[in-house]
């Protein structure tokens, strides 16, 4: 496939197919794969994915047909929480390279007209952080102290935390130190949440920004987006810890997410990004509920996307997908903002697993070996057909490493491999996310099917793999890996993504959504009966066969009407 080479600092707009005739920054409707670095590609054989890997592989990505790639983490990191604990923001964790190796990746990626966007994690640091050392080395009430949220404990002997706060890992938010005093973290106890009120910390991390602008980066993905900011006096609030938490019945917001407070923090660094040259954005991940409580994170003059949770966590059925579909659009629009697809990431059940039970039914988090199991050929099936329908909403979406290979969750992993510290934090009760993490396959037939030269990979590969990878896919008409680049050659061709939706109300009810989008009709059918396209209609890509020209159960299809 021929693709246009760009510079990293390329602002043109993009060609434009002449339909609606706009043109616009190349992230408005760009789709991104993200790359989890441990499990991408390995080439020096230790069994944990690098960025030589990643390098090695990009073609892959180019071919595929994406306009970015997102790594997650790859700093300095003692790797508690895979390396969403930072220990230097400025650095390459040595597993995974070195900055020579990260400018080569960049280099690279620019040749083959790929982005490269980072993945920032403000929200903690690592305990192993020079700033936490310093700060445990230092005195209570200490200015080392006070970039972090330290605090007194209550009871007699303050032998009990500060709050009742709870950690999104399980089990408390709070651990105490040899002096006595308590420090916050909302993960992990190996990463601490830093004091966003202090200049200090700000400062830090506007010059990690500058750091990585000058290095050539397209962008930041930013780790718990939401989170920075607390609540004056640190409130109680005595539930279960979750990412995306809304409002409760009584209207109550949860203290720990979508304070006020944190979008000035994004106006700021949007005045950074904006400083430098070429369209360089910022990503929300900030799992947050309502769409328009979402929206609020994409106003102009704060981030470019914020991943649509509310769209990864809808049950398959109609009705829930159109009601978010029409809240995040209406809630986006009215900022100007486009939305951003997503429907796997490195913290979800992979969707070809997700989908596979009854709707309604969909595991938030990990799957176990004794938990009952997905229905592989129906979640793959719908994986396919939910992919399809989102490639062609209108804004950027989000690819998930191997999901263009039709992955399904590894729910087989015993607990003695399993990694994820949510899953020791809760004694095994949360299965946790080692299941979407596996190493991908490239190529069948060699121990760890090409992930690195020899046998070795961090998590287990399961056998049924090898019919999986990138060459077994490759050139095989009805794949899944040549669907999705059928998908985004098409998408490209009719500028979808840069369209406006227009329910077809002719075909939208009951189970069934069809959309027009561009000189395009888009149908996904959850309705049990085929669900046949207008006289004339043109199928242009289906995630399943057509039956008699109709668009089958759990299926969806683009049509052109031109
Ligand atoms: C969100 C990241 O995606 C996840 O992997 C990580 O564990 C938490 N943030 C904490 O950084």
């Amino acid at each position: 496939m021929e693709r246009v080479s760009r510079s990293s600092t390329d602002t043109s707009p993009r060609p434009d197919d002449g339909a609606t005739g706009s043109t616009g920054p190349w992230w408005r409707d760009a789709v991104i794969y993200q790359v989890y670095p441990r499990s991408f590609a390995d080439a020096d054989g230790d069994g944990l994915g690098d960025l030589p890997g990643i390098t090695a592989r990009l073609p892959h990505l180019a071919d595929l047909g994406v306009d970015a790639v997102w790594l997650s983490p790859v700093y300095p990191s003692p790797q508690k929480d895979a390396g969403y604990d930072v220990a230097d923001y400025r650095g390459i964790e040595p597993v995974f390279g070195t900055l020579e190796d990260f400018a080569a990746l960049s280099a690279r990626a620019h040749e083959l007209g790929l982005r490269v966007v980072m993945d920032l994690v403000p929200n903690h640091t690592s305990a192993e952080h020079a700033w936490f050392r310093e700060a445990l080395a230092g005195a209570p009430g200490s200015p080392e102290r006070a970039r972090y949220v330290f605090r007194a404990g209550r009871g007699a002997d303050g032998e009990l935390p500060p709050n009742s706060w709870r950690s999104v890992f399980g089990g408390p938010a709070w651990t105490r130190v040899a002096d006595g005093s308590w420090y916050l973290h909302l993960f992990d106890s190996s990463q601490p949440d830093l004091d966003w009120s202090n200049p200090q910390v700000r400062e830090e991390f506007t010059d990690v920004l500058r750091f990585w602008l000058e290095r050539g980066v397209d962008g930041f993905r930013v780790d718990v987006a939401h989170g920075l900011i607390k609540a004056e006096g640190l409130p109680e609030w005595d539930h279960e810890q979750a990412l995306l938490e809304g409002a409760t019945a009584s209207g109550e917001r949860p203290p720990m997410w979508d304070q006020e407070g944190v979008h000035e923090v994004y106006r700021q660094w949007r005045a950074v990004l904006d400083a430098h040259e070429g369209e360089r954005i910022l990503v929300a991940e900030a799992w947050v509920t309502p769409p328009s409580r979402l929206a609020r994170y994409v106003r102009g003059d704060e981030m470019h996307q914020a991943f649509n949770f509310d769209y990864l966590r809808a049950p398959w059925r109609a009705g829930e997908l159109r009601r978010v579909i029409d809240a995040t659009l209406a809630a986006h629009a009215e900022v100007g903002a486009p939305a951003t697809w997503v429907l796997s990431n490195h913290d979800v059940v992979r969707h070809a697993s997700r989908l596979g039970y009854p709707a309604g039914q969909e595991p938030a988090s990990g799957v176990g070996p004794d938990d009952p199991q997905p229905d592989a050929e129906l979640g793959l099936r719908r994986a396919r057909a939910a992919s399809v329908f989102m490639l062609a909403l209108p804004g950027g979406a989000y690819v998930y490493q191997g999901e263009e290979l039709g992955l399904p969750e590894v729910t087989t992993l015993p607990a003695q491999v399993r990694q994820d510290p949510a899953f020791a934090r809760t004694g095994g009760e949360d299965r946790g996310r080692d299941g979407c993490r596996v190493p991908i396959p490239w190529e069948g037939g060699e121990p760890s099917y090409g992930f690195g030269p020899g046998a070795a990979s961090w998590l287990p590969q399961p056998p049924e793999w090898a019919r999986l990878s990138v060459a077994a896919q490759t050139g095989v008409a009805g794949s899944t890996l040549e669907l999705y680049r059928s998908a985004l050659a098409l998408r490209r061709e009719h500028g979808l993504g840069r369209g406006a939706l227009a329910w077809d109300a002719e075909l939208t009810g009951g189970d069934v959504l069809a959309f027009r989008t561009r000189d395009v009709l888009v149908v996904l059918n959850l309705s049990a009966r085929p669900v046949a396209p207008p006289a004339g209609a043109r199928a242009l890509l289906v995630s399943g066969e057509l039956a008699d020209g109709a668009v089958p159960t759990d299926t969806a299809a683009w049509f052109s009407l031109g």
